[in-house]
């Protein structure tokens, strides 16, 4: 048997007539840049995630940058950014000058530890970018208590984390609207992804929602009027053609990818050489991501790989040890927990439209490699 990793291929041909007849609309009307499909999805995300503001932007990464252009995360500025994550979630600052202050996780849940980012403060602190990594959201009742004693800006980045909820001062919110400003990616891997890059920023904030909007097209709010040096980062038409489909059943997507990890748990939560990622009580989990941490992880994967099931590893490299951060100073042992999670976790094959006798197949081979 061969389990993909991820497949787009099966979800088409469920949907095959929604799809067709959204891309053709595109088509048979040619506005192919902005315009009525991109200000659908956008309020449909909006009303979705329970936040006032949503911007269609090119992907995940541009958000974060334009993002952090607009809430000063530029010129000398330090912003708090976990080590553990995907690497946008950090150059995103480091590419405007800000000094990207490395954090260490929290064992147990992934996230950010954000005891640790407290110790990480200077006077130079401006802002904080929580990412809320694979299955649930980062501590965000502890990251605004933070944020509010020092005045910090807080930059969400929720590229994961499309419909993940998360209970702040006991009420439930969606990961991602909480602080002044939230990140969504929608590559074609993630819960609700296009066929293609795109992405989304949302926020409650209108002044910067204005700011957002001018900053997508080279920020000009009239045409060759330029209040800022913006970018040119436009959802494209035919991915919000896409993703407005998507969106129509993405709470039964989410539905699907927790019974296929309910199954995994249940086959695998008894084998003594894995552990699991925990969930906060005040995490409301979407699987984006089925992780987990395995003794002789680099030989498992390649044991899986040889039975035809398709693995990932989310991350190998925490960020403070890359090369092009090697300006920061920093060396191994400075952030022992992401070190050694990076060393251990694997990937899951994680798609709604994965079967269960797909995931017998890889419990199976993973129960036969420890054996
Ligand atoms: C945590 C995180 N941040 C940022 C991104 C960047 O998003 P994109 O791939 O849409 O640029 C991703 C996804 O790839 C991500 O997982």
């Amino acid at each position: 048997m061969n389990v993909p990793f991820f497949t787009s291929t099966r979800e088409y041909a469920n949907h095959k007539a929604a799809f067709d007849e959204s891309v053709l609309s595109v088509m048979a009307h040619g506005g192919f840049i902005l315009g009525k499909d991109v200000e659908t999805f956008e309020q449909a995300c909006a009303k979705y995630l329970g936040v006032k503001y949503a911007l269609g932007v090119a992907s995940g990464s541009d958000a974060l940058v334009l993002a952090s252009d607009v809430l000063g995360f530029r010129d000398g500025a330090e912003v708090l950014t976990p080590t553990f994550t995907f690497f946008a979630s950090t150059s995103c600052v480091a590419r405007l000058g800000a000094k990207p202050v490395f954090v260490d996780l929290d064992e147990e849940t992934l996230n950010m530890n954000v005891n640790d980012a407290e110790k990480r403060l200077t006077a130079r602190t401006k802002g904080i970018i929580p990412v809320h990594l694979f299955l649930q959201s980062a501590d965000m009742s502890h990251v605004m208590q933070l944020a509010q004693k020092h005045g910090l800006k807080v930059l969400e980045d929720s590229a994961e984390a499309f419909g993940m909820k998360t209970q702040v001062n006991g009420e439930w919110k969606s990961a991602g609207t909480i602080g002044d400003a939230g990140v969504y990616s929608f590559f074609p891997t993630k819960t609700l992804g296009g066929y293609g890059d795109a992405g989304l920023l949302v926020t409650n904030d209108e002044e910067l929602y204005k700011k957002f909007r001018s900053y997508r097209v080279h920020g000009s709010s009239v045409k060759y009027h330029h209040d800022y040096i913006g970018y040119n980062s436009r959802l494209d038409t035919m991915q919000a053609a896409i993703l407005n489909v998507k969106l129509g059943y993405v709470d039964q997507a989410i539905a699907r990818r927790a019974v296929h990890a309910k199954h995994y748990n249940e086959r695998l939560s008894s084998l003594q050489n894995l552990r699991f990622p925990k969930i906060r009580p005040s995490n409301q989990e979407v699987y984006y991501v089925y992780n987990i941490l395995a003794e002789r992880r680099d030989e498992l994967a390649e044991h899986l790989k040889n039975k035809g099931i398709g693995v990932s590893i989310y991350y190998p490299i925490p960020l403070h040890l890359q090369k092009c951060f090697s300006y920061l100073g920093h060396k191994r042992g400075d952030f022992p927990v992401a070190e050694k999670v990076c060393s251990d976790i694997l990937a899951l094959p994680m798609f709604p439209e994965l079967t269960a006798d797909e995931i017998d197949y890889v419990c199976d081979a993973i129960e036969s490699f420890y054996l």
